[in-house]
């Protein structure tokens, strides 16, 4: 006998991933699109039909609470991210949501009352695919960004995250960091093949890895593809490639544990027979170790320039985010770890190489989290899944968590 509903929560995964849904299989639920809005609109209308109050703050953080028996506690909240990658799955984000979600239906189900409140949080923009950086809002929630620098954030076309939060009529009333949590606790799908190769059913995660992002702008000269002989060329493109290579080069050079990434690039002006003559691409790198990383970051930089002066071409290399390492609190941390050996889940201790708007909470909230295994560890990737046992298994440790750290009446 579980205390959750396992068939409810797959029920409402599948019904929430019919928005955005793409023929892969997958979703693209981009922040601050008419999608987000209605990923927003259902899951506000589940939380009210379970009877809870749902607030929305400036950067459209939206918190659903169950009422405990005593007001004045804080809430133990729990809850992840409703937006998705382009080609992103039906799991990351909105597992932790509804998971949430189905924790509070299941307190329902039983008439349990709990001391504190129980709330369900959706973050605005974990994903940073849209507007960059990641975790922008659950960062500014939690004082890391401003609200100013959140909602300036501009996608591709200059449309900016504030103005489409509040285009999509999700930019709440309620200041930004007002809404104060007693503690949050984070279920995500694993995104990498540890838990399914060791064979365990959960991973109670300590902590998360140190990341750097960064915006790199090579200038060289647009010309035509015929004329120019090849010794005259300022390409931005073959510059901006041997960047992209040295910066995989970075993440081997420095394992075990790095991950280094060029995931975006735009080329200017993008025609067949034009010398490319401007290049913006991004890079991602992560460890676990903040030092580790600033000896990356220090390659990066000495080998962009030295590529781009043997080119002659310009560099603008910007660094636009870093997020040092995590550790998260032992308490909560301990409340997950009991309520998985409750469940009789085989679980280990890991951090988490991906990053989670957990990260930015644990500044101001006591904070840990749950993975439960992803399929071949494949994610950000239309073809994630996880399977509706490890998806009600993540439910259940969250319940039995939920219940410790709130107080049953
Ligand atoms: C977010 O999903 C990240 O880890 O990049
Ligand atoms: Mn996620
Ligand atoms: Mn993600």
């Amino acid at each position: 006998m579980t205390n959750t509903n396992g068939q409810r929560l797959w029920d409402s995964l599948m019904e929430m991933a019919k928005i955005g849904g793409t023929e892969k299989g997958g979703v693209n639920r981009l922040t601050g699109t008419d999608l987000d809005k209605q990923s927003r609109d259902l899951f506000k209308r589940w939380c009210e039909e379970a009877g809870c109050t749902v607030t929305i703050d400036a950067l459209g953080n939206m918190f659903a609470r169950r009422p405990g028996k005593n007001s004045g506690k804080l809430p133990v909240a729990i809850g992840s991210h409703l937006d998705s990658q382009p080609t992103g799955g039906k799991y990351d984000g909105a597992l932790g949501v509804l998971a949430g979600l189905e924790v509070i239906r299941s307190l329902n189900d039983h008439g349990i009352e709990t001391d504190a409140p129980v709330e369900v949080v959706n973050w605005t923009n974990e994903e940073g695919s849209r507007f960059s950086p990641p975790m922008t809002c659950s960062g500014a929630y939690a004082g890391v960004f401003t609200v100013d620098y959140a909602a300036s954030r501009a996608d591709e076309n200059g449309k900016t995250l504030g103005e489409e939060i509040a285009r999509i009529g999700y930019a709440g009333p309620e200041p930004v960091g007002d809404h104060k949590l007693g503690c949050f606790l984070e279920l995500h799908i694993e995104q990498g093949p540890v838990l399914e190769e060791g064979g365990e059913k959960a991973g109670i995660v300590t902590g998360g890895q140190a990341q750097r992002w960064y915006e790199v702008t090579v200038t060289g000269q647009e010309a035509h593809a015929g004329p120019t002989p090849m010794a005259r060329r300022k390409d931005a493109l073959v510059a901006a490639s041997r960047m992209v290579d040295a910066v995989n080069a970075i993440g081997h050079e420095f394992q075990p544990n790095a991950c280094a990434t060029v995931g975006y690039m735009r080329v200017y002006p993008n025609s067949r027979n034009v010398i490319p003559g401007e290049v913006f691409f991004s890079v991602d790198f992560r460890h676990p170790d903040d030092e580790t990383l600033s000896g990356m970051d220090a390659a990066l930089k000495t080998r962009c320039e030295e590529i781009a002066e043997k080119a002659g071409v310009s560099l603008d290399l910007v660094d636009i985010w870093h997020c040092p390492p995590t550790i998260f609190d032992e308490r909560c941390v301990s409340a997950l770890r009991d309520a998985a050996q409750e469940a009789k889940l085989p679980a280990r201790e890991m951090i988490s190489g991906a990053g989670h708007d957990a990260l930015y909470v644990a500044r101001v909230a006591p904070t840990a989290m749950l993975f439960v295994p992803c399929k071949d560890g494949i994610s950000h990737n239309e073809a994630e899944y996880a399977s509706p046992e490890a998806c009600a298994a993540g439910a259940e440790v969250l319940f039995g968590a939920a219940l410790r750290l709130a107080g049953r009446v």
